[in-house]
């Protein structure tokens, strides 16, 4: 047996004998947690998207697109939405974001309005920042499917 083979015969007998192989943390991480839990899930996302729908439906510079709309049929299908967007349990079963903004000619205030709404109700929920932030990149990634349509 040359050095070499000796060497890493040891040290394979000591990682067999430690039960821990040079590769492996020594302290397990904690999983993270979805950003659906982050949100405080079903309860508070409900609530958010009851409050900014409310708000949104009203508001002179957004209100336009929801004349004769079910708001309480909407407020479900948005948080079924979101939901499954943010890796919670539920499964959207609504129209594409194009297909369900069809005609509307969404403009980017209209957008804008609706993401103010949505900032102020994770605030008053106590969701925190780095939270609100990861919600709004996955808003914004669609928002090319709904502006324009
Ligand atoms: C990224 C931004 C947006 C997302 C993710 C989103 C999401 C949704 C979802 C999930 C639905 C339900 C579709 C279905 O049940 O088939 C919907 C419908 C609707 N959205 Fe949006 N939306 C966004 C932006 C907007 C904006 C900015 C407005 C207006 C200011 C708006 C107005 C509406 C209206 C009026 C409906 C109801 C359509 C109908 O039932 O005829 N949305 N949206």
């Amino acid at each position: 047996m040359t050095i070499r083979t000796a060497g890493a015969t040891a040290l394979l007998a000591l990682s067999a004998l430690s039960g821990v192989s040079a590769c492996s943390p020594t302290v397990p991480l904690a999983p993270r947690t979805s950003l659906f839990e982050r949100l405080g899930g079903l309860q508070n996302l409900t609530a958010v998207v009851d409050d900014v729908v409310s708000k949104v439906s009203i508001d002179p510079r957004s209100r336009r697109t929801f004349e004769g709309v079910n708001l309480v049929r909407l407020k479900a299908s948005v948080v079924s939405h979101m939901c499954s967007l943010s890796g919670g349990p539920c499964k959207y079963q609504g129209d594409s974001m194009a297909l369900a903004h069809r005609g509307m000619a969404l403009t980017s205030e209209e957008l804008q309005v609706m993401g103010e709404y949505v900032d102020q109700a994770l605030i008053r929920r106590g969701v925190a920042r780095q939270d609100r932030e990861e919600l709004e990149t996955i808003l914004d990634k669609l928002s090319g499917e709904v502006l324009n349509k």
